[in-house]
């Protein structure tokens, strides 16, 4: 890792191990420039400006002014000067003008990385230190400055990238858009890789050619979303799991946002990535500064496989702060798809018994523990024990359960207010709505206007009394709807461009304040199944829910999609009973399993109900996770097949890093009549090492798995699945 300041070219040059990223200033004027990003090379080539062909350099030729704004690979583009392409920032001034454009002011090339006020980032630490360059750009008319900062980590191939946006003049200005990221890329046939999904349908990989003008994914839905994922990809036309070129960009965000490509007249690319201008508008006052998130974009020369690695290691080791990031997770059973909101004492500690027989570890209560919700149409807001269901109350309960031996975890949904709700009925004004119109319900709730700091402080002494009552170990921290009718009743009418953005912040705020006063909490985050799955919560919780959907099968491409960016370690994944209950299949109860094993592993069922069979298979499931979650928590992911692209089967493994141990998962999704055995070639171990393969004879050396491949015999049935297990011999 180093950055380099070089006098003679005015060039930045950043370098991870295998990396460059160059910017240089150009003309008199001071322009940014994105000179090169790819894999490492020795020299600055100032050729790839183009600023020795025409248009020249404005100081050159001011005739073409225009053309050259328009065509100038630029590190962070203004508004309404001549660069026809989108830009990255957008403002309307003090006179009402919107033209801005960012020129070089100074430069900081500093240890560590500093961090940003109140957003979550990653962070310097002892798996590696860090450096970051501070380039300051200004528009004088305007009186803003840009600092754009880029950090690189000593043991990781990621940039980070993000903006602060300062007000130096004497009067406000209105930022209508403030991208964290830009970038001109020469052109190339580059694909566009994304996540797209819905509910019970997450993140499901797309890929489509990158068109000339511009093409985007995007959430205005106050989180990240089912819908569109804050993650894209340029992939090299051909590039696969294993060569190619590609760049990775995933947003540490958890709210609205943009990722956008835009092919231009001379086929570069520009990409933009940051916070959804729809519905932003951030009076920044004289003085003040506004801090943008982060974006984390990783080059690879080695195909989409090597990308997804660099962005685990990266979380692994500089995002996700929680103690638990290095441990086994406790093997928890929720009581969601056991009893929805049916269950009381009795039934939570009849399934706690069962639970600690099969060595299950906690026992999370879900929804409808409080107020008198017995189903999703109220009491929100209320969080009191429903002393109706809970007899003896909750300390008696959690009491219980430690006694049986489990630890106790608990679901909130704390952003909400149920109109009937007593928090409702004493303050109305605190629901996100405008005022005039009646609030669109969504599971008939509205969300709490976390602008305001009295509802936040509400909301974080509720959710501490609940937790200090109590030995409770885990959270499950649910948000259920997007949000609408963006208007807030303590902003002013000039100011409620601001709410969708301090709404994300007050949610970090909160998560931060929760887990200073409750170090050891284990949080797992969850929205609707897994509409928050974005780096932003891995700050807070080691953990997100990827899915409502509980259906091994469906989880195959659930945690394709998930684990092209983030580490399994962080993908939460539970064994459900069948038929399943969003798509109502049936699938073998140890296909069940060994697709959980991929995440944080646990169970999502009624264990007293459930056949004898599938609970005889839980204590062989619960010795396999002990056996391998260190592996699956640390190693390297490697993706083999994928059932999305062949239609039968699917292979990813975990290799450690020393290359001694790995798991491979395979599942035959379909069977097929009249077929031989398959030979899968394995990925990511050592060519020189051997390895056994736990319940068969002999040993294979690295290079013949990988080159002539394992042989896995035709299995009977559909949704059949095998672990093979490899041990350095
Ligand atoms: C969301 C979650 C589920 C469950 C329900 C409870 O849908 O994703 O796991 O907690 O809410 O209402």
């Amino acid at each position: 890792m180093n950055i380099n300041y070089c006098e003679e070219l005015r060039a930045f040059k950043i370098d991870t191990e295998n990396n460059s990223y160059i910017i240089a200033i150009v003309d008199d004027e001071g322009f940014p420039g994105h000179v090169y990003y790819g894999p490492k090379i020795a020299d600055i080539p100032m050729y790839m400006l183009r600023i020795n062909e025409n248009p020249y350099v404005p100081s050159k030729n001011n005739r073409d002014r225009g053309s050259f704004m328009d065509t100038f690979p630029t590190e962070y583009p203004g508004n309404g000067l001549g660069d026809y392409r989108e830009g990255a920032v957008e403002v309307v001034d003090s006179e009402g003008h919107f033209a801005v454009c960012p020129v070089y002011k100074s430069y900081k090339i500093v240890e560590g990385k500093p961090a940003l006020k109140g957003l979550p980032a990653t962070f310097e630490s002892s798996r590696g230190k860090a450096m970051t360059l501070e380039l300051t750009l200004e528009d004088k008319p305007v009186g803003l400055e840009f600092i754009l900062r880029y950090s690189v980590f000593e043991d990781s191939d990621a940039i980070i990238r993000s903006t602060e946006v300062i007000n130096a003049s004497d009067k406000s200005v209105f930022i209508k858009k403030a991208m964290s990221f830009a970038m001109d890329l020469d052109g190339e046939d580059y694909e566009l890789l994304t996540l797209h999904g819905s509910w019970a349908r997450e993140r499901q990989m797309d890929i489509r050619p990158i068109g000339y003008g511009k093409t985007s994914v995007g959430s205005v839905k106050g989180e990240s979303s089912h819908q569109e994922h804050p993650f894209m990809a340029l992939v090299q036309k051909g590039a696969d799991q294993k060569q190619g070129r590609v760049y990775g960009f995933n947003f540490v965000y958890s709210g609205n946002f943009l990722a956008q490509v835009e092919k231009t007249q001379f086929d570069s690319v520009r990409v933009l990535m940051g916070i959804n201008p729809n519905g932003f508008k951030w009076e920044l006052k004289a003085g003040e500064s506004l801090q943008m998130p982060e974006v984390v974009s990783v080059y690879s020369n080695d195909g989409i496989g090597k990308m997804s690695r660099t962005f685990h290691d990266v979380y692994r080791n500089h995002l996700i702060r929680s103690p638990y990031k290095d441990k086994k997770r406790p093997i928890l059973i929720n009581n969601w798809e056991a009893t929805y909101f049916q269950f009381d004492t009795d039934k939570l500690i009849a399934i706690a018994k069962e639970a600690k027989k099969a060595g299950i570890e906690m026992l999370v209560m879900d929804d409808g523990w409080f107020g008198h919700r017995d189903d999703d149409n109220s009491s929100l807001g209320d969080w009191y024990v429903n002393e109706n269901k809970l007899k003896g109350g909750l300390k008696y309960l959690v009491d219980e359960v430690n006694k049986i031996g489990l630890k106790f975890g608990i679901w909130f949904e704390p952003e909400m207010i149920s109109p009937d709700s007593d928090l409702y009925r004493a303050h109305p004004d605190w629901a996100i709505a405008i005022q005039g119109r009646t609030p669109v319900r969504s599971r008939n709730q509205y969300v709490l206007d976390l602008s305001r700091q009295e509802v936040v402080d509400y909301v974080f002494d509720v959710v501490s009394k609940v937790l200090h009552s109590a030995n409770i170990e885990y959270v499950k921290w649910d948000m259920n709807r997007q949000i609408t009718d963006l208007g807030s009743y303590a902003l002013g009418k000039e100011n409620q461009g601001e709410l969708y953005h301090r709404y994300v912040l007050a949610v970090y705020q909160l998560q931060e304040r929760l887990i200073k006063v409750f170090p050891n909490l284990l949080l797992e985050n969850c929205s609707g199944g897994g509409a928050r799955f974005d780096p932003g919560m891995l700050y807070y919780g080691p953990q997100i829910w990827c899915s409502d959907d509980t259906d091994a099968i469906e989880r195959l491409g659930i945690q394709e999609g998930t684990s092209l960016v983030y580490p399994l370690s962080s993908m939460g994944a539970h064994v459900s009973d069948c038929p399943n209950h969003t798509v109502g299949r049936n699938t073998p109860f140890a296909t069940r399993g060994n697709v959980a094993l991929a995440g944080t592993f646990g169970y999502e069922l009624d264990i007293t109900k459930i056949p004898q069979e599938d609970r005889d298979s839980i204590p062989k499931q619960v010795e396999m996770y002990h056996k391998y979650n260190p592996l699956v928590r640390t190693g390297d992911y490697y993706r083999i097949a994928s059932y999305r692209e062949n239609h039968f089967y699917d292979c990813y493994g975990v290799v450690s890093k020393d290359k001694s141990e790995a798991l491979f998962t395979f599942v035959q999704v379909m069977g097929r009549p009249n077929y031989h055995s398959r030979i899968i070639r394995l990925d990511g171990l050592d060519p020189e090492k051997r390895y056994a393969i736990e319940g068969e004879e002999g040993s294979y050396a690295g290079d013949t798995l990988m080159k002539a491949g394992l042989q896995i015999q035709n299995l009977w049935g559909d949704y059949q699945s095998k672990l093979i297990h490899l041990t350095e011999c």
